[in-house]
């Protein structure tokens, strides 16, 4: 099995196949975590918005799109997914942990650090085994029809850590129309807070604090819950 990293984008199935787009996005994170290392702590936290409104639609049209295929056309595929969807879910605990730290806390150089490990380890077990076994599995026609599905979710899907909803559908289907409107609308208000160094700040914080609330309460919707295999949870 070839892993995608030593593949050209004709091998992949062109610019359109999932492959292709997956791999994208992995050398995208690859040179952000390069820029989150040569930051200095105070610059650490721009980096690391711009890498979450990367990893979370990705992952999230992972778990929504490719990983139940996966676990269809592959016998081993139940067991090649859940070790990617630990992965997740360790990422959204880390990254919920992270935002509730501050610069000086003890513990934030081994969660950061942490946080990048799982991150390069999911792009490996992605480029060398689960997406070259699913290259094997489908054809180039259904590579390219992924490619659409996969984009057309990751568009839409929730910008931020969930760490409380499932990994798998119907769970994180459900519960991706709420958390996705609530998630883009704090990416916008901390954009603006971010101009806006005047007397507005304190209402968009104040908006953004309770967007913030809103959105644990809503994760705590059963429903959003269904279909998480109980071993997620490392
Ligand atoms: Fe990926
Ligand atoms: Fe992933």
């Amino acid at each position: 099995m070839t892993s995608l990293a030593e593949q050209s984008v004709h091998d992949l199935g062109g610019p359109m196949s999932v492959l292709t787009r997956q791999k994208q996005d992995h050398v995208k994170l690859d040179r952000l975590l390069s820029e989150l290392a040569a930051s200095a702590p105070a610059h650490q936290d721009r980096v690391l918005r711009r890498i979450y409104r990367l990893v979370f639609p990705h992952a999230f049209a992972e778990e929504a799109v490719l990983w139940p295929v996966l676990r269809r056309v592959l016998p081993d595929g139940p067991e090649l997914t859940l070790q990617v969807e630990r992965e997740h879910q360790e990422v959204n605990e880390l990254v919920t942990a992270l935002e509730s730290m501050s610069l000086d806390d003890p513990d934030r150089p081994a969660t950061l650090s942490r946080l990048v490990d799982v991150l390069r380890e999911d792009v490996r077990d992605e480029e060398d085994e689960l997406l070259p076994r699913l290259q094997h599995a489908v054809s180039p026609a259904q590579l390219t029809r992924l490619g659409l599905a996969w984009e057309a979710v990751r568009r839409v899907a929730p910008t931020r850590a969930h760490p409380l909803v499932a990994r798998r559908p119907p769970g994180n289907s459900l519960s991706a129309v709420p958390l996705s409107v609530i998630d883009r609308l704090r990416d916008r208000l901390d954009g603006a807070i971010q101009q806006d160094s005047g007397r507005g700040r304190p209402a968009l914080a104040t908006a953004s604090r309770l967007l913030t609330t809103l959105s644990h309460e809503v994760e705590e919707f059963p429903p959003f819950k269904r279909g998480e295999h109980p071993a997620t949870h490392r």
